[in-house]
């Protein structure tokens, strides 16, 4: 029977190699996400956490245990320094992934710069994203690891894209549905004319905020139509949190 719907996983944060990350919450987002089997695995950024070539190392054998087919990663700050950007490109083959199924299309940019943790997409990547985007499916995804909206409880602003402004506005003449992206480890929805900004928590790593969780986002999309979830992988709880239209 063909089914009619489009399961998406979005991780972000995961910081392995690091203090901060909880091997139990790694292997419960293992669990679930095998379980959910999405048609797409989105991993906006901060899979290391220093961009060393071990800890990279750790990052593949992690991923190698997800069984998805279909994987989506962009780099974050963290995965850029130390040129780690080098050894992303290496395992992942592109800082700028593409996929497309026809009827749901998603592009992932690189927002990060090696050794600063400000994002910055850049202009010459603005006419990659009109070509890839402009009007080709009818559900269009964009994934970075930067946010382009200030996220609330976060503290003190920074790290924006420093060309926030110029993509926000190709988000919305190019109709993109969704913006997915990660980086302050909290998760938050902003709503801007007809996009979503999606920015997940941190899945797996205790850099929180305050007493949140650690969190990732399940996406269905249904039509012209979609849900949200957020999975807290602390309790292993799911929680809807959005259905609303494309
Ligand atoms: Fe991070
Ligand atoms: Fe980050």
């Amino acid at each position: 029977m063909k089914k009619n719907h489009t399961i998406i996983v979005h991780l972000s944060d995961l910081h392995l190699g690091g203090a901060y990350f909880i091997p139990e919450w790694g292997e419960r987002v293992v669990d679930v996400v095998n379980r959910i089997a999405p048609d797409l695995l989105v991993i906006t950024g901060d899979l290391t956490t220093e961009g060393h070539v071990h800890e990279y190392e750790q990052v593949s054998s992690y991923l190698n245990r997800f069984t998805v087919k279909n994987r989506l990663v962009v780099p974050g700050n963290h995965d850029s320094r130390n040129e780690g950007y080098t050894i992303f490109e290496e395992i992942f083959h592109t800082r700028y992934p593409f996929y497309t199924n026809g009827y749901l299309t998603l592009l992932g940019v690189d927002s990060s710069q090696p050794d600063i943790d400000d994002g910055h997409v850049g202009r010459t990547n603005y006419q990659l994203i009109t070509s890839r985007l402009a009007a080709v499916s009818p559900v269009k995804i964009l994934a970075m690891h930067h946010h382009l909206i200030p996220i609330p409880g976060t503290g003190r602003e920074r790290h924006i894209p420093t060309d926030a402004g110029d993509i926000l506005k190709l988000c919305i003449d190019l109709k993109i549905n969704l913006v997915l992206s990660g980086h302050k480890h909290l998760p938050w929805i902003w709503h801007l004319e007809k996009t979503w900004f999606i920015t997940g928590g941190t899945a797996t790593s205790q850099r929180l905020k305050g007493r949140s969780y650690p969190s990732f986002n399940i996406i269905t999309i249904y039509g012209k139509r979609f849900t949200l979830k957020e999975v807290n992988v602390a309790t292993g709880q799911t929680t809807k949190k959005l259905y609303a239209s494309l």
